[in-house]
């Protein structure tokens, strides 16, 4: 009931508004570039015509460059709409701050990886600190789209695979971004995007089609959402593709029966940019007019970018096409957010003074827990800091890239390179350097005879990531692969680090890497943070959100599948024989998987309580799962602990694993811990294909262990 605590003021404030200025409140439109569009923007805004302003210039703002913010101009809008617009309601001022503004933190995709929400939640805590003194007050995040096909360049803004994680980023991330207080002035409004399936795209092709069925909907596509909202999440943007035939944009049954009724949503909806347009090319009316009415019906309360509702609102509510009541209960959405949030009380930016340096230092840490380290043999890794290093490959003088896509206003020029922080860390004595990569192997292997080992510092630009940007190959450029061959003949130990947006097609090439460090695009601190695992000054910890194919034709390949009735398909159609003829189909690495400089060994797993009854279950009575871990290496490190659960037998066929429940324990060098779940109703029922969440009896295998491939099972039963 949070956004309806301010119901006498919307009501009051409604009741003197004019249609037109009604209409105005649900109208975005795009930022200024220059004296011309400051008039009109001007203009409009005096008479009540904008409700809202995209700080942006394009709609591909994640991949074209665009302006940083012009406050001047901004705080002059500001002032025409709280001084001189007929009822004075402010503006609210949004931009893309997907995962970091100034300071830039790593991809959402890596940072899911951490599976560390009190760390994201502080990364995104300081995220609104520094966007609100910008003058932002709203921003375009989380994105929430489960994805499992890594040729989507989009994938590098979601949680990845798997629907619990995505719900633990979708908490964090709300609650990081609005703080305890959205009323604050150094909260910024967050927007769970894009409402629904936009990760279902079709081939990976961005913009595609989707077919999802209502049971997947429900169980895997949704969870994050409902999780938002639960979070108190003030907005939520529609997603461009249509579901079965269906656009979301004119989707009753998705923006009002399940987000609002079902899911018991708040805020207001945006659409995604120029998508009210977009229903016309997607034939499914005519004219402006008519999706203006798709739309609106359908539950997206303001426009972004296209200005058709603007343009056609007014006369579709004179026309009666549009009920009053309609577009009365949109304005209400959209006023309630301003109030809650707080805007009327302070419009401009926050001056709040900002420790950027301890936004670096956070976002530092943030790297170092998201990168995954995927192999290690001989445990070659770390090194020694008196070790002579051959450096080589296209990223050891890479700023940009390792940004990663969707950073308007991270700053390349301030981001260190790999080499930069490599002599920081050891002295440029020990480095030998080659950074051609232009059919010069043979300088490889000179470069290589000076040193004790090769790091090879590999991947992919931002500018195959992001918005409009999917591959039909996900491997590494034919370049790079010829580099690691060449590399690994020349004898000596080889360790890959992976700057990459998405997880890459590993065969052909983790085979012949001693040690692969997959840094992801970690921000502003990617290459500290690889150099303090290089370096052993800190243990790597994450996990893979996602499952990692051996090749591109193996897509889609995610962990949580249901039985195949024949036996060519293994759990994860591991089956060497039956899957495909022509390769092994079994994920080169896992979901969950990473490995540490320290081991652990997992024992004793046991379910306390081993029967409850459904009633009991529904009461809220749990099942209690405990299990030691023992830190067995010769370091102190993390352990993610993974939780999954298969329900044997029911009415639906139900996944060989699920991920419903993970702990980060901290182990010192031996050091032993019991780590305690509970199970209960949340865990362990599922969503039917009418949206009902059933529970049912049977036999549950619990898995514990440190990736989805565990065999450490217990069971319990549900009588
Ligand atoms: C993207 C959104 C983004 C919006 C505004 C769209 O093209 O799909 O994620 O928030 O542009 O930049």
């Amino acid at each position: 009931m949070e956004y309806l605590k301010f119901e006498e003021q919307v009501n009051a404030l409604l009741k003197k508004m004019s249609l037109r200025e009604k209409v105005g409140q649900l109208n975005q439109q795009v930022g200024p570039c220059n004296e011309e569009d400051m008039k009109r923007l001007k203009d409009a805004v005096r008479k009540g015509e904008i409700g809202s302003i995209i700080m942006a210039h394009s709609a591909t703002a994640g991949n074209d460059p665009q302006q940083s913010i012009n406050m001047k101009m901004y705080e002059e809008l500001q002032r025409v709409a709280v001084e001189e617009s007929p009822n004075r309601i402010p503006l609210i001022y949004g931009r893309d701050v997907i995962h970091g503004h100034h300071t830039v933190y790593p991809i959402p995709l890596a940072m899911s990886a951490s599976f560390d929400s009190g760390l994201i939640q502080q990364c995104y805590r300081c995220v609104a600190k520094e966007a609100t003194a910008d003058g932002i007050h709203w921003t375009f995040t989380p994105m929430l789209d489960l994805c499992r096909d890594p040729r989507w360049g989009r994938i590098i803004e979601g949680p990845g695979e798997d629907p619990l994680v995505g719900s633990k980023l979708s908490e964090a991330v709300v609650k990081g971004l609005q703080g305890e207080d959205i009323s604050k002035e150094d909260s910024l409004v967050a927007c769970a995007k894009h409402f629904i399936g936009y990760g279902a795209s079709e081939g990976g092709r961005d913009y595609h089609r989707t077919e999802i069925s209502d049971y997947s909907l429900y169980n895997y596509y949704l969870p994050a959402f409902r999780s938002a909202v639960n979070a108190g999440v003030a907005t939520v943007m529609s997603s461009f593709n249509d579901i079965n035939g269906q656009p979301v944009t004119s989707g009753y049954h998705y923006l009002t029966e399940i987000l609002r009724e079902q899911l018991g949503f708040q805020g207001f909806v945006i659409s995604d940019w120029d998508a009210v347009h977009q229903l016309i090319k997607q034939g499914v009316c005519e004219t402006e007019a008519e999706s203006v009415a798709l739309a609106i019906e359908a539950g997206v309360d303001m426009d972004m970018a296209d200005g058709h509702y603007i343009n056609h609102l007014e006369e579709s509510v004179h026309s009666g096409a549009v009920p009053m009541d309609v577009v009365d209960q949109a304005v209400k959405r959209v006023l309630r957010i301003k109030f809650t949030a707080g805007l009327f009380e302070h419009p401009y930016s926050n001056k709040e003074t900002l420790d950027k340096k301890e936004h670096l230092k956070i976002a530092r840490q943030m790297a170092v827990k998201s990168m995954v380290l995927l192999k290690n043999d001989n445990q070659i890794l770390p090194l020694k800091k008196s070790q002579k290093i051959a450096l080589v490959g296209p990223f050891v003088d890479e700023r940009r890239a390792l940004l990663g896509s969707w950073t308007l206003d991270g700053c390349a020029e301030e981001t260190p390179t790999l080499l930069e922080t490599m002599i920081d860390k050891i002295g440029k004595d020990r480095i030998f350097l080659n950074k051609d990569l232009n059919g010069l192997y043979d300088n490889t292997v000179e470069t290589a005879a000076q040193a004790d080992v090769i790091v090879l510092a590999l991947g992919e630009s931002e500018k195959v990531t992001g918005e409009a940007r999917s591959l039909s190959d996900i491997t590494l450029s034919k370049d790079q692969i010829e580099l690691i061959k060449t590399a690994k003949f020349t004898g000596k130990k080889v360790i890959g680090v992976m700057f990459c947006g998405r997880p890459i097609a590993m065969e052909g090439i983790a085979e012949y890497l001693d040690a692969i460090l997959y840094a992801w695009h970690s921000g502003s601190a990617t290459a500290n943070a690889v150099c303090d695992i290089l370096f052993g000054d800190a243990v790597p910890s994450a996990k893979t959100p996602i499952t990692f194919p051996r090749r591109t034709g193996h897509i889609p390949l995610y962990y949580n599948v249901t039985s195949s009735g024949h036996y060519v398909n293994g759990y994860y159609n591991e089956n060497p024989q039956y899957s495909y003829n022509d390769s092994l189909s079994s994920p080169y690495y896992p979901f969950g998987y990473g490995l540490s400089y320290t081991t652990f060994l997992y024992t004793d797993l046991q379910c306390k309580n081993k029967t409850l009854s459904i009633e009991e279950i529904k009461k809220g009575k749990k099942y209690t799962v405990a299990v030691t871990i023992r830190n067995t290496g010769d370091y102190d490190g993390e352990e993610i602990v993974q939780l999954y659960i298969h329900d044997k037998v029911a009415s639906v066929m139900r996944p060989l694993r699920e991920l419903k429940a993970y702990e980060k324990v901290f182990l010192a060098q031996n050091e032993e811990k019991q780590v305690v779940f509970e199970l209960g109703k949340d865990e362990l029922g599922f969503y039917n294909s009418q949206g009902e969440y059933i529970i049912e009896k049977g036999e549950f295998e619990i898995y514990v262990g440190s990736n989805c491939l565990t065999e450490n099972k217990c069971s319990i039963f549900i009588i």
